[in-house]
């Protein structure tokens, strides 16, 4: 068994970021960041984005609206950063509090900035192969750790585990694209697929994005598959002074050892989220100093 270093990827890839940022001309690229409420988890992402950032040379712009502005004046906020031509990124940290309608808040953002790959255009850019559009971060993230790891996915069979706008959706889409890494056979469970169990099983390539923490245990694996664990979930620790730690969705113990590559948690599929949202944010840069022909 070998472990995908993600951090380790990640740390490459910025750098490879920073040296284009550095080579870019006129003004930085600049990233709104914005935060609903300060639920604990979505405090500590923003953080590490602006942190990102800041270490590229990207200029971050924080925006915390507290968890009790309306939708309407949500959305207003969003037609300003979406007008303002200093902003090239815009994201909207996800959880929303309850009460939002957060697909709406996604497609408020314009395409064109909507660097997180949310909406209905980026998408829809997705499925049609269109490298114009931005393609959501953490799916993005683990194309980009099976690249490098040098897994390729053609004659391969990727069971995804979870079908989530954010990861499942896109994730098997973009493995089922007709480009060198990718030509995967797919199939995409959830938790309402009756036996998972014989399913999981067939994988070479299981991406377990389920929000379960410790769902996939050694029985789920077949030996020598190649093992994404997308969860990261906090599950309660006394013996930790934050009260919590942080576990995939994967029962890391008993799985490993059958695995070919594996991914950690933390430390591997969570820093390539981060980096490919810088990518994005370059990319929105890029494209606001040149936009692409329409397709
Ligand atoms: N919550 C979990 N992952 C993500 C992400 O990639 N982007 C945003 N905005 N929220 C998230």
């Amino acid at each position: 068994m070998e472990l995908i270093d993600g951090n380790r990827i990640a740390a490459s890839l910025i750098a490879e970021l920073k040296a284009q940022v550095a080579a870019l001309p006129g003004r930085p690229p600049c990233l709104a960041l914005v935060r609903v409420g300060d639920d604990p988890a979505s405090v500590s992402y923003v953080r590490k984005k602006e942190q990102t950032a800041a270490e590229i040379g990207v200029t971050s712009r924080i925006l915390l609206p507290p968890a009790t502005i309306s939708q309407a004046d949500l959305c207003r906020l969003i037609d300003d950063l979406n007008a303002d031509p200093g902003v090239d990124g815009i994201l909207i940290q996800s959880p929303l509090p309850k009460g939002f309608d957060e697909v709406a808040v996604f497609r408020r953002v314009a395409p064109e900035k909507d660097v997180d790959g949310f909406h209905t255009v980026n998408l829809g850019k997705v499925a049609q192969e269109d490298d114009t559009g931005f393609v959501a971060c953490t799916p993005a993230g683990i194309m980009e750790l099976l690249a490098r790891s040098g897994v390729d996915l053609r004659g391969k069979h990727v069971v995804v585990l979870g079908r989530s706008l954010i990861v499942g959706k896109p994730v098997a889409l973009l493995a089922l694209q007709k480009r060198a890494g990718a030509n995967g056979t797919v199939t995409v469970c959830h938790s309402a697929t009756p036996d998972l169990p014989a399913l999981t099983r067939l994988a070479d390539v299981l991406i377990a994005a389920i929000g379960r923490p410790e769902f996939v245990t050694a029985e789920m694996v077949k030996p020598g598959a190649v093992v994404i664990d997308v969860g990261i979930n906090r599950v309660p620790d006394p013996t930790r002074k934050t009260g919590y730690r942080l576990t995939g969705d994967v029962h890391f113990p008993s799985v490993s050892p059958r695995c070919s590559l594996i991914t950690p948690v933390p430390g591997g599929v969570g820093p390539m989220t981060v980096a490919m949202l810088m990518k994005n944010t370059v990319k929105a840069r890029l494209l606001s100093l040149s936009p692409a022909p329409a397709r």
